[in-house]
Formats: structure tokens, sequence, C-alpha cells
């Protein structure tokens, strides 16, 4: 494999993760770090070994060392780094989402596609294996048609008017959960499903429309030390939401997604009903497949790659018994993108070789979360997905 040179920009929670997991692969050598300023990018380069680091997001992509860039700041500066590194004629790998709005994300799958630049985004939990095999499973037809499709994305780290964030503020965009995680379950029900979303009806609730603000900056996930000095800050956006959705292969579905559900961290869960059979997932249990039949006993099928499909049995690194998660899927999807990258392939021909998440699949996931906003403003009423 040929070494590829990478930055990171922004190492607050999930750049370190992307560093990690791209780090594994071997042939992956992180050259520069840009944050916000250079005290803090050199703080973190030191704490993760990275050799330079930039105060500016302009010097980093100034670096000819620098082939391609992981974009992990706020996602309201994905759009300006992701244009600015692709002026430049750098890859770019960007954190969902693409961007705060859809017309922003077309600007950026044109602009790649102009330069011919690689560009990927980061809906890691599609390379979970079992995620892999279970979507092999519903498209040679294991379960039937798939009729209906519903789970839940639901964490607790905003459960108290104290919990704050970069996500709560209005440069954050005009959603908030839904965004940030409902994002992930949509993206990964079609996948799963192997079918578009068409239509939405959503009903969003903010429980807290004033949140107390911490003077002092808090990173994502922080806790509230309890000592700090607040002032209020109003909420415009979701705490929570419920969304009934329409696929275009006629199968329906329903999700609920929070940030304010006490006891629940992760917890990603997706179930697919077929005409003959069901399958369940939980990304807090990865390594279980849960297949529902009526006509002989349910079944848990064990990550193991010799009982999976040939065709993704190389999602799972490990033999069964031994457990993968969240990171490796990371790791699974770092693989995929830098060997596309390493191999020298480009977008415009090689696309169908290796697979992983675009700028285009971040676009998509853009329109679903507005139209899914729309209909919540308008009082939930259905909308078609505009394409
Ligand atoms: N794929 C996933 O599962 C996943 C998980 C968490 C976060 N994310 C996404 O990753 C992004 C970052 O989230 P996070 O939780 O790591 O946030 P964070 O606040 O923990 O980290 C953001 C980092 O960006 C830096 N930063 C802020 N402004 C900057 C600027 N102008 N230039 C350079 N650096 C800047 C901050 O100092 C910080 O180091 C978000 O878009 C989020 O949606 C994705």
């Amino acid at each position: 494999m040929r070494k590829v040179k990478t930055a990171l920009v922004g190492a607050g929670f999930i750049g370190p993760n992307h560093v990690e997991a791209a780090r594994r692969l071997g042939f992956v050598e992180f050259v520069a770090i840009a944050d916000r300023s250079e005290e803090l990018a050199a703080a973190k380069a030191k704490s993760l070994n990275i050799p330079k680091a930039y105060g500016s997001i302009e010097a980093l992509l100034d670096d000819p060392e620098v082939e391609i860039i992981h974009n992990c700041t706020p996602n309201e500066f994905h759009f300006p780094v992701a244009m600015a590194a692709i002026e430049r004629g750098k890859h770019v790998i960007s954190d969902k989402p693409l961007a705060l709005n859809a017309a922003d994300a077309l600007k950026m799958v044109e602009a790649a596609a102009k330069k011919g630049v690689i560009n990927a985004l980061t809906f890691n939990y599609r390379f979970n294996p079992l995620i892999q095999q279970a979507r092999v499973m519903v498209s040679r037809g294991d379960i039937g048609p798939i009729h209906y499709v519903h789970g839940q994305y639901l964490q607790d780290w905003l459960l108290f008017p104290t919990d704050y964030n970069w996500r709560l503020e209005k440069e954050g965009g005009a959603s908030r959960c839904v965004a940030d995680i409902g994002s992930h379950w949509c993206d990964l029900a079609g996948y799963v499903v192997g079918s578009r979303i068409d239509q939405v009806l959503a009903d969003y609730t903010t429980v807290y429309p004033v949140r107390k603000k911490p003077k002092q900056a808090r990173i994502a996930f922080a806790q509230a030390s309890g000592a700090e000095e607040y002032v209020d800050y109003p909420i415009d956006t979701e705490d929570f939401a419920s969304v009934l959705l329409r696929f275009e292969n006629g199968a329906r579905g329903a999700f609920s997604v929070s940030q304010v559900s006490a006891g629940h961290k992760n917890g990603l869960e997706l179930e697919v009903n077929g005409g003959t059979g069901s399958l369940a997932w939980r990304q807090e249990e990865p390594n279980s497949l849960w297949i529902g039949r009526r006509t002989e006993p349910n079944a848990v099928m064990i990550k193991d790659p010799s009982l999976m499909d040939e065709s993704v049995r190389g999602y799972a690194a490990l033999p069964g018994g031994h457990g993968e998660a969240w990171a490796d899927a990371f790791r699974n999807l770092m693989r995929n993108i830098y060997t596309f990258v390493s191999n020298g392939y480009s977008m415009e021909t090689d696309r169908d070789k290796i697979n992983f998440p675009t700028f285009a699949d971040g676009l998509e996931s853009n329109r679903i979360v507005e139209a899914i906003t729309a209909s919540a403003k308008a009082g939930g009423v259905w909308k078609k997905i505009e394409r």
C-alpha cells in the first residue's frame, strides 16, 4: 500500500477517533493537525503524536504535504472547510452532517466532482459486520419483501438543562437531534433496506426552551461541574422527535430520536420486518443479529466471519466470540476510504470498486433532515424528499 499523508481538522471528541481508526490501517500517516488556536492545536498534536500543528485551517490547507483532510469541526464549519480544501485539490473525509442545509451540501457535491477530489462521509454504523450481513440478507430475500422499518436512536447526554454544547446553538443548524443522530438512523435504515426514504411526517419537542449556558466552553458530552457560572440561552431546536416514513419501495417506517432519554447512551436500534422474517440490530450489542420467524424458532446470529456471507466476511476482523464494536466499524470505514485513496482510484471511474459513503450520501441525508424539520414546523404533515 502506498503511504497516504493526511491531516486532522478539529480534535475534540470524534477527531481523535478518526486518527485512531486510520492509524490502525498501518499505511496512513497523520502529518498535521489544525484547531481553533495554535495553543490548542499544539496541545492536541502533542497528545496525538502528530508533528505539525496549525492555529488556522488555511495554514493547514497550504501545507503541500497534506493530501487529504478529516473534517471533524462543529457542523457550521463543514461547508467552508471542505470547500477550501476542495479548492486546493485536497481529498476530504467529512464527518456528518455534510452541511447545515441541502443547498450547501449540493454545492459541496458539485465542487468535489468538478475538482475530481475523493470525498467521503463518516456514516460509520454501516460498517458493523452484522449490519453488512443484514443488508445482504435483505437483498437476497431471506426475510421476504420489506414492509416495515422501525427503531430508535436514544441518548441522555442533554437530559439536564445545565447540559450544554455547541450543537444547541443557532449556528448548529435548524435541526439538532434529528440532524445529529437521526441522520445516522435514516442512513442506516436506507442502507440495510436498499431503498431511499421518499416521504416523512414528524413531530418535534423541545423539553427545555431555555438552557443554562456555561460561561466557560465545554467540549461535547462533558458533564457540568456544578461550580460553573451560567447565562440563560433560548433553544429553538428539538430535544426529541417522532418520525413516520414512507420508503420508495413501498415499505413504511417509524423512528424516535432523543437526547433526553435517561439511561440511553448511544441507543441506536433498527428492526426490519419482511414477508417471511424480521431482522433486528442494536448498536450497544453489535455482535448479535436477531432473526425473527413465524414458522420456525427465532434465532440470534453471533458475529462470526465463518457464518457470514462471503461477500461481507471481511468486515469481521476477529473470529466468533471476539467482540467487535464501534471503533472497529470506524476502522472498517477508514480501510475502505484509504484503500481507495492509496490505490489512486478516481471517483469518476472507480467508484464501484470500494464501498464507502460519499458527499452524495451526505446530500441525501441533508435533504431528509430538511424534509423532517419542514414537516414538524408545518405541524406534522407529509413532506416528500426534494431531490
Ligand atoms: N460519526 C459519528 O458518529 C460522530 C460522532 C460525534 C461527532 N460527530 C460529528 O463530528 C463533528 C465534531 O463533533 P465533536 O463531538 O467531535 O465536537 P467537539 O466539540 O468535541 O470537537 C470539535 C473540535 O473542533 C475544533 N474547532 C472548532 N472550531 C474550529 C475551527 N474554526 N477550526 C478548527 N477547529 C475548530 C474544536 O476546538 C474541537 O477540538 C460534528 O460535526 C459531529 O456531528 C460524528
